[in-house]
């Protein structure tokens, strides 16, 4: 059921312009995609919500915007040139290449749909301790005891597990013979470290303090699947909190709460998140969770909060041989001043392409309406409203008689405020349905009663309840449900 509903979302997303596969005419690039004219309006608003929470909501938190080339010794410091690796599996059969710890993975998720809950934990037991071993060879044999089979092929005939490198290169410069190699980013959080003095001193901030960043980030994943889950080039929303060595503990604490509440707020449903603690840690981290969703193919990662400690800053002092400290003058509990450290750091990191999927999938609805030879099912994704592509569609009943000049006359008001769509085309019914399939929360109805007493029908998205208003009352009306404190206040 979940997996037909995972299609549906899919295809709507295609069909209603929110998601393409790149380049589609020459067939599309594997875990490529391209968002539409209404996926980039909710792309925007949801980048939107987590830099106004993150950057302006706080004192402490500034926003920067790092180059995506880096000098490629960053990446040595950093650790991904040696260590940024996923266990790999192949199928003889089908020459289909898997993350072989994702199909462990989806054997549990699978487990546990099959109420099958003690072979789920102990497999998840099993994962956990051949992720911490990084043994290869026991990821193999899990794969083999629980008689997992290429979803393709449909065969057991799998090649050992092996480490394949995930970052993708290229070269800067216009002859070949002097071109340095260099890399595209795998994540956001390296143009932070790189920045943390010059942000530090010309913000004169003082430790504790984040400086958050959104932007691309690219991945050669093996596996094309799940749609705009695990894509080759994605977006990322991070956030790196610089504290003094010994406090990670409590503020690792704070930021999972303070995750966990942002994504509440969204409304999709406390049963929809859950913690998954990692037994594997990151080559930076000493402590690491994940906030994973209820996607309708299980739960999976959406967020992760990593106590990354000191790792990026003292190995970017090792390698570029420029002091990464900090000058703190306050004075601890015995009057001394804390003096000069390396900061460690708590990190919150969300892929904006999959906080977009969830939401897409939280949000979709298909109903039953209407009774008798008039019953119909609608979709409707009823999204939060200031998340929507579109706040408020104009639509004239008619093409003529003056209607469209009063239309016009609204959306000149309101569109510096909010995005509106505008529209004359096609029997009301029709239109209020193409609104609700894309989100739009309001839609104003303009007809022969707006000449004579400057009235219009609002519809209310979600309820479907039509009212009769003056057009004064319309932005009240909005500026009470689409505002970003509805979001945003505690
Ligand atoms: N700086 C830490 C870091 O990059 P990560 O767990 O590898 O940590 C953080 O990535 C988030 O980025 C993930 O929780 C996920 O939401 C998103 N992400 C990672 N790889 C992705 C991919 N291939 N496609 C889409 N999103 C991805």
């Amino acid at each position: 059921m979940s997996e037909e509903i995972f299609k549906k979302v899919v295809s709507h997303a295609k069909e209603y312009g929110f998601v393409f596969p790149s380049s589609e005419i020459y067939d599309g690039l594997g875990a490529v995609y391209d968002y539409g004219q209404n996926g980039v309006e909710l792309k925007n608003n949801l980048r939107q919500y987590w830099w106004k929470s993150m950057v302006q909501m706080h004192e402490n938190i500034v926003g920067i915007d790092a180059a995506i080339f880096m000098h490629p010794k960053t990446w040595k410091a950093s650790g991904h040139i040696d260590g940024f690796s996923d266990p790999m599996i192949d199928n003889k059969d089908s020459k289909k290449r898997y993350r072989a710890d994702n199909l462990l993975e989806d054997k549990i998720n699978r487990y546990e749909k099959d109420g099958k809950t003690n072979k789920a934990a102990e497999l998840q037991s099993a994962l956990d301790q051949a992720l911490l071993n990084n043994d290869l060879v026991q990821l193999k044999s899990l794969i083999e005891q629980h008689e997992i089979a290429c979803p393709i092929s449909g065969t057991r005939n799998w090649t050992d597990v092996r480490q394949f490198n995930l970052m993708f290169s290229t070269e800067m410069g216009a002859m070949a013979e002097d071109a340095d190699k260099i890399y595209l980013r795998p994540e956001t959080a390296q143009g932070i470290f790189v920045n943390f003095l010059n942000v530090q001193k010309t913000g004169r901030m003082k430790i504790p303090f984040g400086i958050a960043q959104t932007g691309k980030a690219f991945r050669n994943e093996i596996i094309a699947r799940q749609f705009i889950m695990r894509m080759r080039e994605f977006e990322q929303m991070e956030m790196q909190f610089f504290i003094r060595p010994g406090t990670q503990k409590e503020w690792y604490e704070y930021w999972k709460k303070a995750r966990m509440a942002w994504h509440a707020k969204l409304g999709f449903g406390s049963n929809k998140y859950r913690f998954h603690d990692h037994v594997k840690l990151a080559h930076y981290a000493d402590a690491a969770v994940d906030i994973e969703f209820d996607f309708p193919f299980g739960f999976k990662e959406m967020e992760g909060i990593h106590s990354r400690t000191d790792f990026d800053l003292r190995n970017h002092q090792e390698h570029s041989g420029k002091k990464m400290q900090y000058f703190d003058a306050e004075l601890d509990e015995n009057g001394k001043a804390y003096g000069n450290y390396t900061p460690y750091v708590i990190e919150t990191s969300i892929g904006l392409d999959r906080l977009f999927l969830a939401t897409m999938c939280a949000c979709y609805k298909e109903e039953e309406v209407g009774e008798g030879d008039k019953k119909d099912t609608r979709v409707v994704l009823n999204l939060p409203p200031i998340l929507a592509p579109y706040k408020v569609a104009i639509l004239p009943l008619m093409k003529k008689d003056g209607l469209p000049e009063v239309a016009r006359e609204i959306m000149r008001d309101l569109k510096t405020d909010y995005n509106c769509f505008y529209e004359e085309k096609d029997a009301i019914g029709k239109r209020y349905r193409r609104q609700d399939a894309i989100g739009t929360p309001f839609c104003i109805t303009i007809d022969h009663e707006s000449l004579e007493n400057k009235t219009v029908t609002i519809r209310y998205r979600d309820t479907m309840v039509q009212e009769r208003i003056a057009i004064s009352q319309i932005r009240e009306i909005l500026a009470k449900e689409v505002s970003w404190s509805n979001l945003l206040k505690d």
